[in-house]
């Protein structure tokens, strides 16, 4: 009797633990100084790439040199054009009520060639007017001012394999602290990490795994912590706002309980997220240990003289190391982990070196983009390991979001935000993580990078064969709204009778 009052005890609990986070939704609130946001950035809704001094980046360079990579041959030479229409944009984010909005500045379109020599005034003149318009609207303006799209002539010098690069961005980074920074205040340095480095799918294209993607990421968090520095220097006592980096932040689930299972789910986690974060954010710095050996041991097996991952020198350590005010998190999904074979005979790759089978469950549910499927609860697990590592860090969402084929009733997407955002509350409330801010990914409908305009991640529809590229309001633009102004998770059927009508 008493064993199998136990059996139905942990039945119930298994049951109701995988319930509590997915199908139930959090009764907590959103702290009174939650702030809620949404995204977008320049390649993928400015358009306007050829007018007015805009300099060329590897967006306009490989989708027209290799338009074969790209679904329907597609580019961002108009995209949303948002350039043109940004006073409308506005009104769309307004409309939202959220507090903030995270856009990206187009490092070519201030510095045509990359270089500080050469500033593009037109430029400066619409980045300038977009903030004057959100802040007139009380919006907060939040830039990244790094999202994936290096000025053609950087790359030309080896992008960021090049360790110079570090420098031309604390230039970059100059310039806008200099011409934005009396009105903007939360700065986002780089956006993800290094894509295109280590595979094909995405521009550069270099496809050079487990070489050029560590090269890049060494340059990268060296370029961040000069950009911070620099702020900290000669910006932050009169402009008083807040520095960080966003990385991406999905979560690697062991597939099993078995002891290899679980340590390669936290190496998955260590080689995806750590070689960025660790440096930054761990209080001893550095690449993460479990990542130095590995690569360290099977280079040294495949015959290199010296480690594939590059080393920070002490100094660089300590430069690096607490270069923060906050950290972004760009969280969309959650991979299971197995441990893998070690096979010495592979050819070099992060993947070798990372040694893991990477999968998703079947039954969650699948959005339109092949890596996208919904398990809500990766997400609090995700927060909860990064307050644990990282010394508690001051985190903001700055992506989260699910695509389809642009369709105006978007429950799915309301579910999915629903699960997401509940997630975020337990995770505030009941695991103490210090989550400050929220951003749905995106805005409207955009330029889906190498997936170009067939997978949709907008609040508002675009339509792309009207050359006016009309928006129009989904059905999740009602219910964000309702979440924002009652600071809770709202069911799908508590909003309007409109969208009841549809469900
Ligand atoms: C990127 C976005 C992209 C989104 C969906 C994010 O990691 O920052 O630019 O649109 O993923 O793929």
């Amino acid at each position: 009797m008493y064993v199998l009052a136990c059996l139905s005890y942990i039945v119930a609990a298994v049951f109701w633990s995988g319930a509590a986070t997915d199908d139930v939704l959090s009764k907590h609130r959103f702290p009174k100084d939650f702030l809620f946001g949404v995204a977008s950035s320049a390649y993928q809704v400015e358009g306007g790439r050829n007018v007015n001094g805009n300099g060329e980046n590897i967006w306009d360079y490989f989708t027209k040199t290799k338009p074969e990579k790209f679904h329907n041959s597609s580019n961002g030479d108009v995209a949303c054009d948002s350039i043109n229409k940004f006073r409308e944009d506005v009104k769309l984010v307004k409309n939202l009520g959220v507090d903030f909005y995270r856009f990206s500045v187009s490092w070519s379109r201030v510095l045509p060639e990359g270089y500080s020599n050469n500033i593009n005034k037109d430029g400066l003149r619409y980045y300038n007017d977009l903030i004057n318009e959100l802040i007139a609207n009380g919006i907060e303006p939040m830039i990244t001012m790094y999202h994936y799209d290096l000025p053609l002539p950087l790359h030309q010098i080896g992008g960021w394999t090049n360790p110079y690069l570090a420098y031309y961005f604390e230039d970059y980074a100059r310039i806008l602290f200099s011409y934005f920074g009396d009105r903007v205040k939360h700065w986002i340095t780089f956006n993800g990490g290094c894509a295109g480095y280590g595979e094909d799918g995405f521009a550069p294209f270099l496809n050079q795994p487990g070489i050029a993607n560590y090269i890049c990421n060494q340059v990268l968090v060296l370029a961040h912590a000069k950009a911070y520095h620099l702020y900290d220097r000669e910006f932050r006592m009169l402009q008083k706002g807040k520095v960080g980096v966003t990385l991406e932040g999905n979560w690697y689930e062991p597939g099993s309980f078995a002891v290899e299972d679980i340590e390669a789910a936290e190496r998955a986690r260590e080689f995806k997220l750590g070689v960025y974060a660790n440096p930054i954010y761990h209080p001893e710095g550095n690449f993460p240990k479990a990542v130095r050996e590995r690569v360290d041991n099977i280079s040294r097996q495949e015959g290199y003289l010296r480690s594939r991952l590059p080393t920070f020198s002490a100094e660089e350590v300590e430069y690096v190391q607490g270069t923060y005010d906050f950290l972004g998190l760009n969280c969309y999904t959650t991979f299971l982990v197995k441990d893998a074979e070690e096979d010495v005979s592979e050819k070099t790759s992060s993947d070798k070196d990372i040694r893991i089978k990477m999968y998703q469950d079947k039954q969650w549910h699948k959005a339109k983009s092949s890596w996208l499927r919904v398990y809500p609860d990766g997400m609090r697990k995700m927060l909860k390991w990064v307050k644990d590592k990282y010394d508690d860090p001051e985190i903001i969402i700055t992506e989260n979001g699910y695509s389809d084929n642009g369709e105006l009733v978007d429950i799915e997407r309301i579910k999915y935000y629903q699960k997401y955002l509940s997630a975020i509350l337990e995770a505030i409330h009941e695991d103490e993580v210090n989550v400050r801010g929220y951003t749905a990914w995106s805005l409207m409908d955009n330029f889906e990078w190498i997936m170009g305009y067939s997978e949709k991640f907008g609040l508002y529809h675009v339509n792309f064969s009207d050359p006016n590229r009309k928006r129009t309001a989904k059905k999740s633009v009602d219910w964000y709204k309702k979440v924002i102004r009652e600071r809770r998770v709202v069911e799908i059927k508590e909003v309007s009778s409109r969208l009841k009508g549809d469900l």
